[in-house]
């Protein structure tokens, strides 16, 4: 096995397509052993703490039950009751909570507070969600896509939508796992050009192809499987009405859906907004995968924590 402890999980980019292939695996082991009801206690007597700068259902959930089925306990930290609300700095925040936990994860809202407290920290930072990295999500999602699909080397996923931290997190993870993967987004909403740029770097390394368009048709052709997210993601409310204009036509539907593989699968990290990115028949569809996706979560975080901690 690799050994990956004491390093912080941040963003894709910093690890190896052995060792996110690694970590896929372990997270497939682990859910077979806690379906199979195998008691497994690696993190005996550790504490994770979980910052949220943000609101959260899946990630909160997952990371406290995972951390409790490997035999240790999490802690909710809420920004509004932590010091770092009322100006403690981010560095200060970091070494204390090093001295009490064995792992800290945080949602936040820009990239560069996560890199300040993982510089900070002496124990491993886990990345639960920024403007700019989902990282979580999507090794969780390739997780789902190689259990219903058998494989991941040479499939096509499309991304409909938004230029948003979940598909900066796909595209990286696309390039170390060798998928292809098309992305359609409006005018003035696509991915971050660095990011992009670092993913087509990586992506050489796999063979996986990275396309992008404003076509959301050009995008979905005989794709294996058709992501999406909210056109408007946390922080970003107040530009609902803006972008439920500049998005109209990336709705995933019945329509668009028809120029996917016949047997496509469609995903959604949710929280989702029926009627807006995507339409009712295709979400609640015989080709939605979503409570997969959102079940995976705990596997996934599970082996990151117990490969890191
Ligand atoms: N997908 C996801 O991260 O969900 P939450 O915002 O509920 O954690
Ligand atoms: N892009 C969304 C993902 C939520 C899990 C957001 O950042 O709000």
């Amino acid at each position: 096995a690799l050994n990956l402890k004491g390093r912080d999980f941040l963003a894709l980019v910093d690890y190896t397509p052995e060792e996110v292939r690694y970590l896929i695996d372990l997270a497939i082991e682990l859910k077979r052993k806690q379906k199979a009801g195998e008691v497994y206690h690696p993190l005996l007597g550790k504490t994770l703490g979980m910052i949220f700068e943000k609101s959260s259902t899946r990630t909160r959930v997952s990371f406290e039950v995972g951390m409790y089925q490997l035999g240790g306990q999490a802690l909710f930290l809420s920004k509004n009751d932590l010091q770092i609300g009322r100006g403690e700095p981010i560095a200060d925040t970091a070494q204390v909570l090093s001295r009490y936990l064995d792992g800290i994860m945080i949602r936040t809202f820009a990239h560069r507070t996560i890199i300040e407290l993982a510089r900070a920290a002496t124990v491993p930072v886990i990345n639960g969600l920024t403007d700019t990295n989902h990282p979580c999500q999507a090794l969780c999602d390739y997780q789902t896509i190689l259990e219903h699909k058998g494989r991941l080397e040479g499939l096509k996923l499309a991304y409909i939508g938004d230029g948003n931290n979940m598909v900066h997190s796909l595209l990286m993870g696309a390039a170390k796992l060798g998928v292809n993967i098309s992305v359609a987004t409006p005018a003035g909403y696509e991915p971050d050009e660095e990011i992009v740029q670092l993913s087509k770097q990586h992506a050489k390394e796999t063979g996986a192809q990275i396309y992008l368009t404003q076509d959301p048709k050009e995008a979905i052709a005989d794709a294996d499987v058709v992501y999406t997210d909210v056109w408007a993601s946390m922080g970003f409310e107040q530009e609902q009405q803006d972008r439920e204009k500049a998005f109209a036509s990336f709705q995933v539907n019945e329509a668009l859906a028809k120029y996917a593989k016949s047997d496509y699968l469609f995903m959604h990290c949710l929280p989702a907004h029926r009627g807006e990115e995507v339409s009712e028949g295709v979400i609640d569809g015989k080709h939605s995968i979503i409570f997969d996706q959102a079940e995976n979560r705990l596997h996934a975080q599970k082996a990151i924590m117990a490969a890191t901690m």
